[in-house]
């Protein structure tokens, strides 16, 4: 570190290192909601029946990844909008036998994909295509990337793991206000692609209660044979159904698919160990990429959530954020240069001219010579026996491509819009991507998902990760900020205030809870940023163990997220 030191200061940059101080310290710290804590075992996801589940089956003596199991296909059914069969995600998570792990069940591109499917013949991308019905669906690798899981780390037999799914979705589960406003956003689409469905059958209330029969028959019938899921009736009703819906997969996309096991990247920082996402997740790389400068530029200097301190973040994020759209992507396809990205010399080198006292204009950040509704899902979980999980799982949209295997009663995702449809145009998040992410046959799509586990001494100490789109990298790092370099307790953190930067379009996103802070906006807006205020960003669901050595959840109120613990 010495060296990276004396670098930065044959740059002339360490002088400017320690500017912008504790001065101009805005009071943003919202209304504080109280803390779970639990003593040996906690999860946190987006729903307190997806929760109290996972607490259930480590209560029956299963382990973190049985509960993850769990968890995952309770959320297929009590948070629609997400949680998912016919999507796909990632896992990263530490075990009790000191293994840092990394499952890749992200979506692949069908075989009969080509890098123009979505161009009209003048050449511009007809979006459309790319969220709407069959033919924005990526291949699902969620059943199999939990059948990977199980085979590999599972102590309790498969089909007790799906129960508790299948009698929430027998029994049906209550609607929140959350619930009802995502559903009326999405009806219109549903209808269109589907025609009548489950979902807009009725006027739905708050308190209504949903039941889906054919979804519970679909669980049932995975519990005694999941892999009808790749290559029996659900797989012949999933092609059927997307190719009525004008898509393209074929029954053998689905029998080839296959979950990863990767590394890991592990990014030291301040005598911790981040553990989280690499390739095809864009997560790992921005982050790590962020944290090395952060540390370099002594962030604990800055007060937090003050001007310089947003200021900071956001230039160093239009730089990480043009590299995302350069170098990311898939790496079975594409050579991505995780080394060069996160080499000592290039990121001093992407700090040339680096506006210390302002704002670089994006137009002109490039990448160096060496790529929603946001309602993909997170939960996070940690064991008595020392394993912790970290799962984000996604259809992409709300309700993914809005369609609806109609016998099977789930959803299928709209991942294909995370491809580049075409070099330099936007996806629904406003990413702009570049050759590496092309659509291929086979290929994953780039993610921005980040489930992280942080370690110290070997152990988990803050396990996280949130939804969130091109948002999703940037609220794991605040989090991450809040936590190991401002001291706080994980649910201070979660409820603090956010904001994002991602280079294009060059615009400062805010959460509307900062338009309490004029002073602080009009400091921001004089140094030159477009500020655009937006609807809450992320919903984290964390757990940290606490100073007390208890085990303390952070639940985002931004969503219905419910942590549960014992
Ligand atoms: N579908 C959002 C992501 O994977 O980044």
């Amino acid at each position: 570190m010495k060296r990276v030191i004396s670098r930065l200061g044959s740059l002339g940059v360490t002088m400017l290192l320690c500017f912008g101080c504790k001065n101009n310290r805005p009071n943003t710290s919202p209304v504080v909601n109280p803390a779970v804590t639990a003593d040996s075992m906690m999860i946190v996801s987006a729903r307190k029946e997806a929760s109290e589940v996972g607490v259930w089956i480590l209560m029956q003596g299963g382990n973190a990844f049985d509960a993850a199991i769990a968890v995952h296909f309770a959320l297929a059914v009590v948070y629609p909008q997400a949680g998912n069969l016919g999507g796909g995600g990632f896992m990263i998570a530490h075990t009790e036998n000191n293994e840092n792990l990394c499952l890749d069940f992200r979506e692949t591109a069908p075989m009969q994909a080509s890098a123009d499917m979505y161009l009209n013949p003048d050449e511009s991308v007809d979006q459309k295509k790319s969220l709407l019905g069959g033919l924005a669906c990526g291949v699902p690798g969620s059943v199999r990337g939990m059948l990977d899981l199980h085979k590999k780390y599972g102590t309790m037999p498969w089909a007790e793991l799906l129960m508790p799914a299948i009698k929430l979705a027998e029994d049906g589960f209550v609607l929140t206000t959350l619930d009802i406003q995502e559903l009326e956003s999405v009806q219109h689409d549903l209808d269109l692609i589907n025609g009548p469905n489950i979902f807009t059958s009725r006027s739905w209330h708050v308190g209504d209660t949903l039941r889906q029969i054919h979804l519970a028959n679909t669980l049932k019938q995975l519990a005694v044979n999941p892999e009808d899921f790749y290559q029996g009736e659900i797989a012949n009703q999933i092609a059927r159904d997307v190719g009525f819906s004008g898509g393209i997969m074929q029954i053998t996309d689905l029998q080839n698919y296959k979950s990863i096991w990767r590394e890991p990247l592990i990014i030291p920082f301040r005598g911790y160990q981040i553990v989280t996402m690499p390739p095809p997740g864009s997560g790992g790389i921005v982050l790590g990429q962020m944290l090395i400068w952060l540390d370099w530029m002594k962030i604990d200097l800055y007060s937090h959530n003050s001007a310089r301190y947003i200021q900071l973040l956001a230039e160093l994020e239009k730089r990480a954020y043009a590299d995302r759209s350069e170098y990311l992507a898939d790496p079975d396809f594409f050579h991505v240069p995780i080394r060069q990205l996160l080499d000592t010399l290039y990121l001093i080198n992407r700090l040339h001219l680096f506006p210390f006292n302002g704002v670089t204009p994006s137009s002109n950040i490039k990448h160096m010579p060496v790529s929603e509704h946001e309602q993909t899902t997170h939960f996070s979980i940690v064991d008595a026996k020392g394993n912790a999980v970290s799962i984000t799982t996604t259809l992409n949209s709300a309700y993914g491509s809005k369609l609806i295997i109609k016998d099977a009663g789930f959803l299928m995702n709209n991942e294909m819009d995370d491809f580049a449809a075409a070099p330099g145009v936007k996806n629904q998040f406003g990413l702009i991507g570049g050759k590496a992410n092309c659509i291929e046959p086979g290929k994953r799509m780039l993610s921005s998902m980040t489930p992280t586990v942080v370690l110290k001494d070997n152990q988990p100490v803050l396990v996280l990760g949130s939804p969130g789109g091109a948002t999703i990298i940037t609220t794991v790092l605040q989090n991450i900020l809040n936590v190991l370099v401002y001291g706080m307790d994980i649910q201070p953190s979660v409820d603090q205030l956010r904001f994002h930067h991602q280079w294009l379009p060059d615009v400062l996103y805010l959460e509307e809870g900062w338009k309490a802070h004029n002073p602080l906006m009009d400091s921001l807006q004089s140094m030159g940023y477009v500020l655009q205020f937006r609807s809450p960003i992320g919903r984290v669901s964390a757990i940290m163990k606490n100073k007390n050595g208890r085990w303390e959840a952070g639940v985002d109120k931004r969503g219905d997220n419910y942590a549960s613990g014992r």
